[in-house]
């Protein structure tokens, strides 16, 4: 398949969303960029192209697709009631990067949901996935886009080589702002689970479904609800090592006595320690900046796709706020987390 490749702009905008909502209605497969990271996209009602996504992402079936609306009304095709604490969530945190879980109608194939009798569903807040999926006038399936267990993409660019040939077209519009996936959360009789950290945070979450506890998923049974959540994930090709800014030195003294060739994630702050590294340092950005280092955490991943080292480490993050989300893909996406050299 021959991949067609657009940079889009405000001037040229309606002319490529226009021609990849038809692309969409066909049956095609789509990569477009949102506020968190780029979709692969897929039309939600039909079946050959939502078994074209996993086969050009290489996905495990039972890992389901979240489901991208443009307005509210498009619930109603996907679900048949919300409760109430679900309808505060949207009205709260949609458009944005959200995404809650919701009983499945009947008639939504299991291929979505990958067996499982709900869905995820998001309304994105970028104005180019939005007209994108209005313009095709059907909820749009969307996965990251990226080879499965690899970083999500977060721009055209870095996806390049892993999608093109698998897809019919990619939209580039550059970084994405967010660069880390939705927070996923799940409304409980008793409680609200957060499936997935992200941009929304716990903090801001509780403030909307108060008197409701919100609990962060960490044991296996709330994981197993969430099946993207048990595979490797984000993975760089090589070896990452999470290790906290104190213990940096210490851990690179001891790699370089085995004759290992290292690369590093740093900061800003931290950069000037690791010049001879060069040109195997990625800086993330400013560390009081947790929304910089988002942004880029996944474009350092594949940064050292293409640098000869053995291992890389990372820099690790207060888990406050987005730091939540920023240290849960790092620990996924890590073979070691080094508290103790
Ligand atoms: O920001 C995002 O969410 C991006 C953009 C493209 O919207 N999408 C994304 O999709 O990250 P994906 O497929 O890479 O991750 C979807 C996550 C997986 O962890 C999956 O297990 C979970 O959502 N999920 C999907 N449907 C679910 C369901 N019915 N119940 C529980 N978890 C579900
Ligand atoms: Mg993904």
């Amino acid at each position: 398949m021959r991949t067609k490749i657009f940079k889009i702009t405000k001037e040229n905008s309606e002319k490529v969303l226009t021609k990849a909502s038809l692309i969409i209605k066909n049956g095609g497969l789509v990569v477009f960029p949102t506020e968190t990271v780029y979709g692969l996209g897929a039309n939600i009602f039909n079946e050959k192209a939502l078994k074209n996504i996993f086969i050009a992402k290489g996905r495990p079936a039972d890992n389901p697709i979240i489901i991208h609306i443009s307005k509210k009304e498009q619930i109603k095709k996907l679900t048949n009631g919300i409760s109430l604490v679900e309808k505060k969530l949207m009205d709260a945190f949609w458009p944005g990067p959200f995404t809650l879980i919701l009983k499945k109608k009947k008639d939504i194939s299991d291929i979505v949901s990958g067996g499982l009798s709900t869905i995820a569903v998001r309304m994105p807040a970028y104005t180019f996935a939005h007209r994108l999926i209005e313009l095709s006038a059907v909820p749009i399936a969307a996965p990251s886009a990226n080879s499965s267990g690899r970083p999500s993409g977060t721009s055209g660019r870095n996806i390049l080589k892993e999608l093109s040939g698998k897809v019919d077209m990619i939209i580039d519009d550059g970084l994405s702002p967010i660069g880390l996936e939705s927070t996923v959360v799940k409304v409980n009789k008793n409680n609200v689970l957060i499936l997935r950290p992200g941009a929304i945070t716990k903090e801001m979450i509780e403030k909307v479904v108060f008197p409701l506890p919100v609990l962060s998923a960490k044991n296996k049974k709330d994981l197993e609800s969430s099946p993207g959540t048990k595979y490797r994930h984000y993975a760089p090709k090589v070896k990452l090592e999470i290790v906290s800014k104190d213990k940096m030195a210490k851990r690179v003294e001891i790699l370089k006595k085995q004759k290992s060739k290292i690369g590093i994630i740093t900061t800003l702050q931290n950069k000037k320690f690791f010049k001879n590294f060069e040109p195997n340092v990625f800086i993330l950005g400013d560390e009081k900046k947790l929304t910089e280092i988002s942004r880029n955490l996944y474009r350092a991943l594949r940064f050292f796709d293409t640098k000869k080292v053995d291992i890389i480490l990372c820099q690790s993050f207060s888990k406050k706020g987005i730091g939540v989300a920023i240290m849960d893909r790092l620990e996924r996406a890590s073979s070691k987390i080094i508290d103790n050299v």
